[in-house]
């Protein structure tokens, strides 16, 4: 496994390098007969690189050959303001043009364990598999102060080697019901990028990249592709031990 780790000064200039990387593979890779499949992350974090890859960078991509899924969604109907679909539609897909059969949005208005067989359904008849899981080009994640990714929270360290693609998962403070991509599924992309920021994700990361004693009970911790690239994409106030180096 491949693994980097990168701090910028910002988070504008975090989210215009981490731009033009995911605009960087999506090019190198993507054809008619291998569209880039890419598990969007959740959050507020990405906001800021879902705008530009609307914008700035929109002219740049071959959307026709991206495939647009999500890491994980709340349990809500599409328009509602927590919907992780919510800020990719108002960023990318009514700017780009992006064609409808591209974007496979997880359905939070329905039920979840309905949905969380659907969507997997709908994973499985797109990607092409690697040991029985589905194969993703990228997946982007965030990181929760108490190390979640995805909705795999630290409750739910189960979900990291569930044999489901998809799983029902609850928020441990909200109470909220979410949809989540599995652990073994994360892991087995070709791409995996954390995009983190913020003074109050600086502990929990540090301690992950470090491996510091007790770091596995972060479930970002187990976030170790099995063949591709791991990424770590930080802003100063997170990533401000430089001194800090994967092990
Ligand atoms: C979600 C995300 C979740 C998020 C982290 C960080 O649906 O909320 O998938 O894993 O990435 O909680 O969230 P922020 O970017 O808002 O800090």
């Amino acid at each position: 496994m491949k693994n980097s780790i990168r701090v910028f000064k910002s988070q504008s200039e975090l989210a215009s390098k981490l731009a033009e990387e995911v605009v960087r593979r999506i090019v190198a890779s993507a054809t008619v007969e291998r569209p880039f499949a890419v598990a969007l992350s959740g959050g507020s974090t990405p906001g800021l690189l879902y705008s530009l890859l609307g914008d700035e960078f929109s002219n740049a991509v071959p959307w026709e050959f991206v495939h647009l899924f999500w890491g994980d969604e709340r349990c809500v109907p599409p328009d509602h303001p927590d919907s992780n679909y919510l800020i990719v539609k108002k960023h990318i897909i009514e700017k780009t043009g992006i064609p409808p059969v591209n974007v496979h949005r997880i359905k939070g208005e329905e039920d979840p364990s309905f949905e969380a067989m659907r969507y997997s359904a709908e994973i499985t008849s797109i990607l092409h598999d690697r040991d029985r899981l589905p194969v993703f080009d990228l997946v982007l994640l965030g990181l929760g102060e108490d190390g979640h990714t995805a909705s795999i929270f630290p409750d739910r360290m189960d979900l990291l080697n569930s044999g489901r693609i998809c799983e029902v998962a609850v928020h441990p403070v909200s109470g909220q019901k979410r949809l989540s991509l599995t652990g073994k599924v994360i892991n087995n992309a070709e791409a995996v990028v954390f995009l983190v920021s913020g003074i109050k994700k600086a502990e929990v990361v540090k301690s992950i990249l470090s491996q510091e004693d007790g770091a596995s009970r972060y479930p970002a911790f187990h976030i170790r592709p099995v063949y591709g690239s791991l990424d770590w994409y930080l802003d100063e106030e997170v990533g401000w031990m430089r001194s800090v180096q994967p092990k």
